[in-house]
């Protein structure tokens, strides 16, 4: 049901409109006196005015101007006489939804009143969802599908515990942000938070970077180093990538999970440290231990709490609040004002499958963001593979005629058949002659 407000000086016509409106269900209010009109508009809230173009004192544009004033989002449908289709168009520039022409019959009117109720529901969705991004913020994991809450839940219970945590998923499912939501919520909160990636270094670099060394351990090593683990004492430890660790490496780190202590390279007295792991896998590290890949002791250690992040595609039901989150990110760090997503646009990004997960969702809500230059995001300004649309193949090629397309096509595909004219005709579609035709048409050599 819509609040609508009836403007026209024409008693007849006003009285049809508001029948045919209220008998559809809408809280209909119609009047003749446009001045009155707007101190009505001030008054109360109205979705949608339905307002003459010509009438005495204000005019439907003022009225529009004035409606739009108040309330950007409140929807204008202008009533037209025939013939004044430029007088439309301004309307339509100016901000009105859309306009109808006189004469016409309650069903005209009835489809455009209907258009404009969808295009209400999507603004509300659209506030609901920023809103609800809003208040996920605090934390900044975004997501109400059961997976996410399951795991928002388990952080909650877990975080404070102090225990080793094993984060699994695929590629930018959130592993990096869920370990530091774990940090934050723990006691070690005011202490470091320590990323390493175990699989970007080689297994040499890790082991100095992770348990520091003594001087002359190894050339190089001019003067006694602390490591990671030390440096992090109270906090946490992020061990990323922990899948890609070389199996004497799993030994040490089991050692540290074990005894609460290291060892420098080039020492062998133990370091008692105090640091929670958190570890992180993009592989199934129970496959991993099963195959033989990875130590199954080391895995059970880690494996204290498992939190599981599913891929995206697994999850749709995130996807629109995750696009509104990325949206308002992106709008505000580049100062523009897009506040929605035309339903077209959003039904390509909920079906698309997301083989980067998250991460690509972000990266291509930021791009879309600098494209878009309306104020909602719309089909066109998605990258053509999230449209799943093929790359246009002409797209490196500047504007020409289609003679031009056509002799470029026939001298493209004789030079990749070495001049052969039977496969090249057959190729292109068209019999030997016409082809013979063609290459004397256009001089082909
Ligand atoms: N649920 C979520 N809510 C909000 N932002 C998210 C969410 N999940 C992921 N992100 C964002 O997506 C990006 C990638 O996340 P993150 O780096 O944590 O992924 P990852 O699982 O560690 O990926 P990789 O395995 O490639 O290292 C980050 O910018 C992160 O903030
Ligand atoms: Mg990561």
């Amino acid at each position: 049901m819509l609040e609508i407000l009836v403007i026209d000086d024409d008693m007849r016509m006003r009285q049809l409109i508001e029948e045919i409106l209220t008998e559809e269900g809408h809280s209909v209010t119609a009047i003749g006196d446009s001045r009155e009109a707007m101190l009505m508009l001030k008054e109360r809230h109205y979705d949608l005015v339905v307002t003459d173009l010509k009438m005495p004192y204000a005019d439907g544009m003022e009225i529009l101007a004035y409606a739009k004033k108040i309330n950007p989002e409140c929807l204008v449908i202008m009533i037209t006489a025939h013939g004044t289709i430029e007088s439309a168009i301004e309307a339509i520039k100016k901000g009105a939804y859309d306009y109808i022409q006189k004469p016409f019959g309650p069903d005209q009117l009835l489809v455009l009143v209907q258009r404009a109720e969808g295009h209400i529901k999507l603004i509300h969705e659209n506030k609901r969802l920023s809103e609800e991004v809003r208040s996920f913020t605090e934390t900044g994991f975004i997501g109400t599908s059961r997976s996410i809450e399951k795991i928002k839940d388990l952080i909650e219970k877990a975080a404070p515990l102090d225990t080793t945590i094993l984060i699994q998923g695929e590629t930018g499912t959130g592993k990096e942000l869920v370990a530091r939501l774990i940090h934050k919520k723990s006691t070690r909160f005011q202490n470091t938070f320590l990323p390493v990636n175990c699989g970007a270094l080689s297994e040499g670099i890790l082991e100095s970077e992770l348990f520091g060394h003594e001087k002359g351990a190894f050339t190089g090593a001019m003067s006694r180093r602390k490591g990671l683990f030390e440096t992090a004492n109270g906090g946490t430890v992020f061990l990323d990538e922990i899948n890609n660790t070389s199996p004497s490496m799993q030994v040490k780190l089991l050692r540290v999970l074990q005894e609460n202590t290291i060892m420098r390279v080039g020492s062998s007295m133990p370091v008692p440290v105090d640091v929670r792991i958190v570890a992180a896998s993009n592989t199934n590290l129970a496959e991993d231990a099963a195959a033989g890949r990875f130590r199954k002791d080391l895995f059970y250690r880690l494996n204290v709490v498992a939190v599981d992040i599913s891929p995206l595609r697994e999850r749709r039901e995130d996807i629109p609040l995750l696009a509104h989150h990325f949206l308002n990110k992106y709008g505000k760090k580049f100062n523009k004002e897009i506040s929605r997503f035309s339903p077209h646009a959003m039904e390509i990004l909920s079906v698309y499958a997301w083989p980067g997960n998250v991460r690509e969702l972000e990266n291509v809500m930021e791009r879309t963001v600098i494209m878009e230059t309306s104020s909602e995001i719309t089909p066109q300004s998605l990258p053509s593979e999230i449209r799943g649309e093929p790359p246009d193949p002409l797209s490196c090629i500047g504007l020409m005629t289609l003679d031009d397309m056509e002799k470029f096509l026939i001298q493209r595909t004789l030079r990749e058949l070495e001049g052969q004219k039977n496969k090249a005709a057959e190729a292109l579609g068209i019999d030997v002659s016409t082809l013979w035709r063609k290459i004397k048409k256009y001089n082909i050599e």
